[in-house]
C-alpha cells in the first residue's frame, strides 16, 4: 500500500520510521518532510495546508492512506477533503478537531458530558477579561483558544501576569487569528501526564503512558513550548487510573461528539493534570503529541500501518498491540531563542554519531539540508530518543547521545524524566 503523511517535524519522523517498517507499505511519501524523513521514505515538495496539491498528488500516486500528522491541516479539514475523496484517512474530520482547536468548544463540551477539567471563563473582550481577573484575585492560567503551537498559555500568579497576558493576546494579537478569545482557567497543581488513545468512532485503544515537559528550562520554568522532551511509560499514572480516565473523560467526550452527530477517528489525546481530587482534562489534542510520539514509536513493536488502517476502517477492536516493556525518553534540541524568534541556518553537527549509538534513534524535527549539511530549520531542531532497561537508563542513553550533536545556539534542557527517575 502506498501511503502519504503529512507534516515536517519530530512526530513524523518517527511515524514515518514506524510505518516504514510495515511491510504492507511499498511507498511512502512525506509532504514536505524532512532530512530525517528521507530517509525512510520520499519527500514531497507540498506544503501541508496545500489542500488542491495534496489532493493531486493523492490521486495521481493512488495513495491508499493518508496520515495527518499536524493539528493545522486538520483543523482546515483535510481528512473530510481525503474523506470525500473516497481515500482512507487516519486523522478526525474538522468538526471532530475542534477538541484541539477551539478550547472553548473543548470546555463546553466537557462541562456538557461532566468531564473533570479546570473551572473556565471564556472571553473576545479585554476589558471584561480585565475585569474578572481583577476581581478574581489569585493564580489564574490563560490560554489563547485557538492553535498557537503549544506556546498560548500563560501561568499568572499575580494579577499583574493575567492583566498582561490578557493585552498580549486580545489586544495584540500575539497568536494571529488564534487570539480572538482567551479561556481563562483556575490553575490546577500535580503531576501532569499524556494520554493518547487510538480511536475509531466506537472504539478507544488507549496508549502506553507518556509524560511531556512543556516550559522551555530546567525545573519547569520559564515560557510554554511545544514540549521540550518526553518519556514513556510514566510512573505518575496508575493502570487503575487510566481505566478511569477512560471511562470518566475519553467515553464521555466521544458520546459528546456522538451526540452532535460528529465522529472521532485518529489519536485522541487527552493532557491531564493529576489532582488530588482525581485526574483533570488541562487540553485535548486531535493528533499524536510532539515529543510523545518519538518515546512511544520507539517503544511499539507492533505494526503501525495496521493499526492505522484499523482505525480508519473502523475496526480497531479487532487490534491488540505489542509495546516494548522498556521505557524510552526523548530530549529535545531547540534554537537559540525559541520559543520566541531564533536564528536558522546553523550547521548541525554529530548527527551519525549519535544516531549510531546502540537503541538511540535522532529525529528530526526543524532541519533541512543545505549542500552535504543539516542546518537548523526550525525552533524545535532535533528529538534524540534513546531505550533503556528503566527510565534512568535511557535517560543516560538519551543524554549521551545529545552531547554528541552540536550547532550554534543549542538548547536542550537537562533534567526530562527528572519526576521519574526520583
Ligand atoms: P495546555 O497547552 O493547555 O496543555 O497547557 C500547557 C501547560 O500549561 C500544561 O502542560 C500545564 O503545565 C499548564 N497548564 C495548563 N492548564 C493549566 C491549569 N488549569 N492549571 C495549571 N497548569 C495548567
Ligand atoms: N506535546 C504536546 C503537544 O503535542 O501538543
Amino acid at each position: 500500500m502506498k501511503v502519504l503523511l503529512i507534516g515536517n517535524g519530530g512526530r513524523e519522523h518517527a511515524l514515518a520510521w514506524k510505518l516504514a517498517q510495515s511491510p504492507r507499505v511499498t511507498e511512502l511519501f512525506i509532504a514536505p518532510g524532512n532530512p530525517g524523513t528521507s530517509e525512510v521514505g520520499e519527500n514531497v515538495p507540498i506544503g501541508v495546508m496545500e489542500f488542491d496539491k495534496i489532493e493531486k498528488f493523492v490521486k495521481e500516486k493512488s495513495i491508499g492512506l493518508v496520515v495527518i500528522g499536524p493539528e493545522d491541516p486538520l483543523a482546515a479539514g483535510l481528512a473530510d477533503r481525503m474523506d470525500a475523496l473516497g481515500v482512507k484517512v487516519f486523522g478526525p474530520s474538522k468538526e471532530a478537531a475542534q477538541l484541539e482547536s477551539d478550547k472553548w468548544f473543548a470546555k463546553e463540551l466537557m462541562r456538557h458530558q461532566s468531564v473533570p477539567t479546570a473551572e473556565a471563563r471564556s472571553f473576545s473582550d479585554a476589558h471584561a477579561a480585565e475585569e474578572y481577573v481583577k476581581v478574581h484575585d489569585g493564580p489564574c492560567v490563560i490560554k489563547a483558544a485557538g492553535l498557537a503551537k503549544g506556546k498560548g498559555v500563560t501561568i499568572c500568579y499575580r494579577t499583574a501576569d493575567a492583566l498582561e497576558a490578557i493585552d498580549k493576546i486580545l489586544r495584540h494579537r500575539a497568536f494571529g487569528s488564534a487570539s480572538e478569545r482567551i479561556v481563562i482557567e483556575e490553575m490546577l497543581s500535580g503531576p501532569e501526564c499524556s494520554l493518547l488513545a487510538f480511536v475509531d468512532r466506537k472504539n478507544i485503544y488507549v496508549m502506553e503512558s507518556a509524560q511531556d515537559h512543556k516550559p522551555v528550562d530546567d525545573g519547569d520554568t520559564g515560557p510554554m513550548t511545544g514540549g521540550m522532551g518526553a518519556y514513556s511509560p510514566t510512573p505518575v499514572i496508575t493502570d487503575a487510573m487510566i481505566s478511569q480516565i477512560e471511562r470518566d473523560i475519553l467515553v464521555p467526550v466521544l458520546d459528546g461528539l456522538a451526540r452532535e452527530n460528529i465522529e472521532f477517528k485518529g489519536v485522541l489525546y487527552a493532557g491531564l493534570m493529576l489532582t488530588t481530587n482525581g485526574p483533570k482534562v488541562l487540553e485535548f489534542n486531535c493528533r499524536f503529541g510532539d515529543p510523545e510520539t518519538q518515546p512511544l514509536m520507539m517503544r511499539l513493536k507492533s505494526d503501525l500501518l495496521e493499526v492505522m488502517l484499523a482505525v480508519a476502517e473502523g475496526r480497531l477492536d479487532k487490534v491488540d498491540l505489542q509495546w516494548d516493556p522498556r521505557p524510552a525518553l526523548s530530549v529535545v534540541a531547540t534554537s537559540r531563542g525559541y520559543p520566541g524568534s531564533y536564528p536558522t541556518g546553523m550547521p548541525i553537527t554529530g548527527l551519525k554519531n549519535a544516531d549510531a549509538m546502540p537503541d538511540v534513534k535522532v529525529f528530526h524535527g526543524g532541519t533541512k539540508r543545505d549542500g552535504d549539511k543539516v542546518v537548523t530549520d526550525g525552533g524545535r531542531v532535533l528529538s534524540v530518543t534513546a531505550l533503556g532497561k528503566n527510565i534512568a537508563e535511557a535517560r543516560n542513553r538519551a543524554y549521551k547521545a545529545i552531547e554528541q550533536i552540536h550547532f550554534d545556539g543549542m538548547h536542550y534542557r537537562k533534567d526530562i524524566g527528572h519526576q521519574a527517575v526520583r
